[in-house]
């Protein structure tokens, strides 16, 4: 199976992780291009005891990928995550412009 998570923080990078970990074709996705291709080289952008180790196993058992281009990995995934950050409004409510 493949799946996409859109949004590469604590919430998307950890269960993306832990999907190819158990075997999912996993593609994380961020507009954040420096933590990206700080992900492609092994490089975790939070503290997170053991994830760098899974991270690393995953990507060289070429189960977990990472791009900043949603749209390359739409026709080959079953899947989608929403994990983007939904900071709240004024009003106290989810800000969802951001999953637009
Ligand atoms: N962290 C938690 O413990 C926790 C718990 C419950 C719910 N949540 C919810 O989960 C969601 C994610 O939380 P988090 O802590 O992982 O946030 P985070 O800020 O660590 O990660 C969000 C990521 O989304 C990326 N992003 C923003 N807009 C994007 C877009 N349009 N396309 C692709 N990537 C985009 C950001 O660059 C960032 O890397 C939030 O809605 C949060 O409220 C988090």
């Amino acid at each position: 199976m493949n799946i996409a998570i859109v949004g590469t923080g604590y919430v998307g990078l950890v269960s993306g992780t832990c999907f190819a970990e158990m075997g999912v074709n996993v593609t994380c996705v961020d507009v954040d291009k420096h933590k990206i291709d700080n992900l492609n080289k092994g490089i975790i952008p939070i503290y997170e005891p053991g994830l760098e180790d899974m991270v690393q196993r995953n990507i060289k058992a070429e189960r977990l990928h990472f791009t900043t281009n949603l749209t390359e990995v739409l026709n080959d995934v079953q899947v989608i995550f929403s994990a983007v950050g939904t900071p709240p409004d004024a009003d106290g409510s989810a800000d969802l412009k951001v999953c637009a």
